[in-house]
């Protein structure tokens, strides 16, 4: 494993333990109401500073962009962190979220991990050397019809500027698949189209820390990650489908009618 992975993975483990633990008891958590519908509880900060720490401790001129104290350094390595990717599921005792963390190297997706705690299931990639679910190797699903496919996708609900057009994706999306899943954490969604338990995958909005590692494994794993227009902007839109070869082609295609001027530029 590269150096950087290892200490990726003893950071995420470590924030692992601080979510695990507050599961006891969901209802000491204090919560804060960042904006309508965005909670962050006092477990994602302690997350993220172990998170932090640990990094930073092996790799003290790292630069840092982490979902709740923001951006620190400046350096060409950069690690991308969301300590709590699900926290609304978290927050309900409802056991789907994760923790994930990538690092970019000179703007390029180098190493990731996606965590999920509850489970103990530990999701690695490197550029160049594949994705692995714990000591096994992940290949995206080899599905090739859209009307077999089972597809992951995030609701919009704390922006709801583009809700017409998503409501309009859902209908065809929910038409032409096999099945379509809201399971509620973005980063997870894109480990398991690595892993081939989705065939693709598809969201409007997120941010950076949400998909960062989730787009490694998916491509070291095999799959094609773009933004609505099918470029490499979805780094910076947010806007993003991923999926196995064939599937995610489909998706873009059944995406193309219900795009509007934003939503086409990313
Ligand atoms: C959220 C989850 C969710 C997605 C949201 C994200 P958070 O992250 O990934 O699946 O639909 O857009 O913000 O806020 O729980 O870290
Ligand atoms: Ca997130
Ligand atoms: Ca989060």
């Amino acid at each position: 494993m590269h150096p950087m992975l290892t200490i990726a993975v003893k950071a995420a483990r470590r924030a692992g333990g601080v979510i695990n633990r507050a599961t006891r008891d969901l209802d000491a958590l204090t919560v804060t109401r960042k904006q309508h519908n965005d909670f962050v509880s006092e477990v994602d900060k302690a997350a993220e500073v172990a998170i932090i720490e640990t990094l930073l401790d092996a790799y003290p001129k790292h630069a840092i962009l982490a979902e709740e104290s923001g951006a620190q350094g400046d350096s060409e390595f950069l690690w991308i962190i969301d300590p709590l990717d699900g926290t609304t599921n978290f927050l309900h005792g409802f056991p789907q979220y994760a923790v994930s963390i990538a690092l970019e190297h000179n703007g390029v997706l180098s190493q990731a991990v996606i965590y999920d705690p509850g489970r103990n299931d530990l999701f690695t990639a490197s550029r160049g050397g594949g994705a692995f679910l714990n000591d096994r190797r992940l290949r995206v699903s080899k599905r090739k019809q859209l009307d077999d496919a089972l597809i992951g996708t995030g609701f919009p609900f704390r922006d709801f500027t583009h809700l017409d057009a998503y409501m309009a994706m859902f209908r065809d999306m929910v038409q032409k698949t096999a099945g379509v899943r809201r399971p509620g954490s973005a980063a997870l969604d894109l480990a398991y189209t690595a892993a081939g338990r989705f065939d693709g995958f598809w969201e409007i909005g997120l941010s950076k820390w949400d998909i960062a590692a989730g787009c490694l494994l998916v491509q070291e794993s095999g799959g094609l990650v773009s933004d609505f227009s099918g470029n490499e902007k979805h780094m910076e839109s947010g806007n993003i489908v991923a999926g196995n070869p064939r599937i995610f082609h489909q998706l873009l295609q059944t995406l193309a009618p219900h795009l509007t001027e934003g939503l086409r530029i990313g």
